[in-house]
């Protein structure tokens, strides 16, 4: 089934499964898209929750111009922060800083302005394996009994990057792991999300959830181990295979994802991606999020909260000048 918009654009939106994901057809994301492309990628994008565009020959300037179409650019990372350079961007690569991601989670949950999308490049790939999958966790909170749905409705939940997504499986080494978690930030969060732009409730826990406000540790645990059980039914699920050039956006304020660790493998294999991503959406969202805290000794400090390099400029991408690009 595809879902051709009705007018002059070539944009093709081929659902992937069920309820997450969905392939972009006639779409150059090397090129800044005109208004009404940006709006139907959008709008495949709030109701699939991941969209994926293949062959996209992007470098960085482009990758960035095209994702400012899509709102407000944050720096790259608030830990790692950005190359250098290239300050918007992370890159991701599993053979340098040893860093995975195979532990379901929403991105950056313990800033209290996550980003609201994500776009991820790839530009190395492994002979075999490295899938990503991604969860719509909308459909997941609609389809909670109705006595755990209200449970949800009610619970405030502390996000930390010293959580259960920085355990042992996150890095090769101890040193990757302690050097993630230096510096402590903390969020706090509903468990339930409205979506701003779509009104949805989607379930917000992964990962970085710490700590129920109100429950004893334990129990608090337990309600995050039930609620996450459900969030990843393969029911709810899209599972991507990488080919170089493929771009991946999605919603972050819907959705949760993991990357398959390979099997280590001599020499190392692993994906070589890029990302980068619009944020804030703290911004738009009408609900409350308390303050993270900012790391000991924080003075100058980039969107993320994270340490400027010397002379690093903090202005988001797309408010700087020359990057007005988007064509309306
Ligand atoms: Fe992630």
């Amino acid at each position: 089934m595809s879902e051709t918009l009705p007018d002059r654009l070539a944009v093709d939106v081929r659902p992937l499964a069920g309820n997450a994901g969905a392939e972009i057809l006639g779409v150059d994301a090397s090129v800044p898209p005109d208004a009404p492309t940006t709006a139907a990628v959008r709008a495949a994008l709030l109701e699939h929750k991941v969209v994926f565009l293949r062959d996209q020959p992007l470098d960085y300037d482009s990758q960035v111009a095209f994702a400012s179409c899509f709102g407000q650019v944050t720096l790259g990372h608030p830990i790692y922060g950005g190359l250098k350079g290239q300050p918007l961007m992370r890159e991701m690569d599993s053979r340098g800083e040893g860093t995975r991601a195979n532990h379901w989670h929403t991105d950056l949950t313990y800033l209290q302005e996550p980003p609201s999308l994500a776009f991820l490049h790839n530009k190395v790939n492994p002979p075999l394996g490295g899938d990503t999958i991604w969860a719509n966790t909308a459909s997941a909170y609609a389809s909670l009994p109705g006595g755990l749905r209200r449970l949800a409705d009610g619970l405030r939940v502390v996000h930390s990057n010293d959580s259960d997504y920085t355990d042992d499986t996150y890095s090769h080494t101890g040193a990757a792991r302690a050097a993630y978690v230096t510096d402590v930030f903390e969020a706090e969060h509903p468990a339930v999300r409205v979506h701003p732009e779509t009104g949805e409730r989607a379930l917000l826990v992964g990962g970085f959830a710490h700590v129920v406000m109100g429950y004893s540790p334990a129990a608090g645990r337990d309600v995050l181990r039930i609620l996450q059980e459900y969030a990843t039914r393969p029911e709810h699920t899209v599972r991507w295979r990488w080919a170089v050039g493929d771009l991946a956006i999605w919603d972050n304020q819907a959705s949760m994802h993991y990357a398959l660790r390979l099997r280590e493998l001599t020499p190392p294999t692993r994906a070589c991606d890029r990302r980068r991503s619009p944020c804030g959406w703290g911004r738009r969202a009408p609900q409350r999020t308390a303050s993270w805290r900012r790391p000991r000794g924080s003075r100058d400090r980039g969107m993320f909260g994270e340490p400027l390099e010397q002379g690093q400029d903090s202005t988001p991408h797309s408010q700087r000048k020359g990057h007005d690009s988007c064509r309306t």
